[in-house]
């Protein structure tokens, strides 16, 4: 096999940009096409550069039976977005997921054994974690220049205006609060329901990939819902998490999405060690920063990295994200086609969606500390086969 026939499910705005990008990716042919609104659907087809060869489906069971699908780009947002990520591994199609992975514990588990049982391919296309700032700081921890890591930070508090929280469910498109008087036809969506704290894993990823570690306890508190900001949003407008890792460190992950921010980058990272620290910029105008005990440095040095990254190729430029969006499209093909193992596998993948989602539990408790799983395979839980509490 040289080329992947991969089918898109979820037409909204992520799932055109997968769409635009597999129609000219080296190693992928798109052969179909699905969502259940119709006219997401055709506002599709009208973007294929090769309709004829493209088959379009409403609903995703019949995606799944196609045998001229190879591999399901799973772009959906719901609820059950795990769920439809193991049912194609079980019908026997390869995924490309979107994040986050799953919004259950269960549906975790159930990507996790199916993919262990068909030895097919499961990647989370998580991109933040090919950042060029990312491998720079996994570096210098991997060579000890931190000493030990005792604490990070990873925080996603943007404000896209609102909307994303309500949309006309015949066709897909979106109203902000300020619309909702004019069209009684819209309907809060999935995100008004999602917990924040459940969009982690462009936080966990990079910080999980850059201190080599997963996650074992969580602890999390919200603010209220309805959202102070817009009372409208049946969301609160803040949610921290404290997590413990394997190897001792404590993180603070926290996430908002409903409280108007200023236009910055809404992601910001840190990362301390004994003997050194690091910290992404604040502002547009400022640059990340480093300090390092054993360098002769009195305060910390301004460095200029960037989510881009210098070594990347010509077909990477503009692909999204500080042009890492084209690193998830790349890995997929490379692991599918037999090129290259997955650096980032189903497990990983697992350690930044199981530890949200018990973030989540863990606010509905009352702060309860909660334990991760580890979703590897053990002696009390062989490949293929579901943990006890589950079986
Ligand atoms: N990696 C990133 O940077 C990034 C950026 C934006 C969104 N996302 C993720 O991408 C996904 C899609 O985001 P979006 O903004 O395009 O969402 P969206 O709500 O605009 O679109 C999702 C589409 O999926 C369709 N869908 C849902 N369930 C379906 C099913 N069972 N069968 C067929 N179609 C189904 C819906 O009809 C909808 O058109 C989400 O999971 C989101 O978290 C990731």
């Amino acid at each position: 096999m040289d080329e992947i026939r991969v089918g898109v499910v979820g037409l909204g705005g992520r799932g055109q940009h997968w769409l635009r990008m597999l129609q000219k990716f080296a190693g992928y042919r798109v052969t179909a096409i699905c969502d259940r609104q119709a006219a997401l659907l055709e506002a599709a087809k009208a973007a294929l550069t090769s309709p004829a060869s493209v088959k379009t489906y409403a609903r995703y069971e019949d995606l799944l039976a196609d045998s001229g699908v190879d591999a399901v780009a799973l772009c959906v947002r719901a609820r059950n977005q795990g769920a439809l990520a193991a049912q194609a591994l079980e019908a026997g199609k390869h995924v490309s997921s979107e994040v986050p992975a799953a919004h259950t514990l269960e549906d975790c588990w159930r990507i996790v054994v199916a993919a262990e049982r068909t030895g097919l391919v499961y990647l989370l296309g998580e991109q933040t974690r090919y950042w060029g700032f990312v491998d720079a700081w996994r570096d210098l921890v991997l060579q000890g220049r931190l000493g030990r890591v005792t604490f990070a930070e990873g925080q996603y508090i943007g404000f896209y205006g609102t909307w994303w929280y309500f949309s006309d469910p015949e066709t897909g498109r979106f109203y902000t609060v300020e619309e909702l008087k004019d069209h009684p036809e819209a309907r809060p969506t999935w995100l008004h329901e999602m917990p924040p704290i459940h969009y982690l894993p462009h936080e966990l990823s990079p910080m999980l990939k850059i201190l080599d570690d997963r996650v074992v306890e969580v602890t999390a508190m919200s603010t209220r819902a309805p959202s102070y900001s817009f009372p409208e949003i049946g969301q609160p407008d803040i949610q921290v998490a404290l997590m413990k890792t394997r190897k001792d460190a404590i993180l603070r992950l926290a996430t908002g999405y409903a409280q108007p921010v200023p236009k910055r980058g809404h992601h910001w990272y840190q990362v301390m060690g004994t003997r050194g620290c690091l910290e992404w910029k604040r502002s547009a105008r400022d640059l990340p920063k480093m300090w390092l005990a054993d360098a002769q440095m009195f305060d910390v040095a301004e460095v200029d990295w960037r989510f881009e990254r210098l070594d990347a190729p010509a077909e990477a430029r503009g692909s999204g994200h500080g042009d890492a969006d084209y690193y998830v499209h790349a890995s997929f093909r490379d692991a599918v086609l037999g090129r290259q193992r997955l650096e980032f596998d189903v497990y990983q993948a697992m350690d930044t969606a199981a530890p949200a989602i018990l973030a989540a539990e863990s606010i509905d408790q009352g702060t309860k500390l909660m334990k991760v799983p580890d979703f590897r395979p053990s002696a009390l839980r062989p490949a293929g086969q579901w943990p006890a509490s589950l079986a």
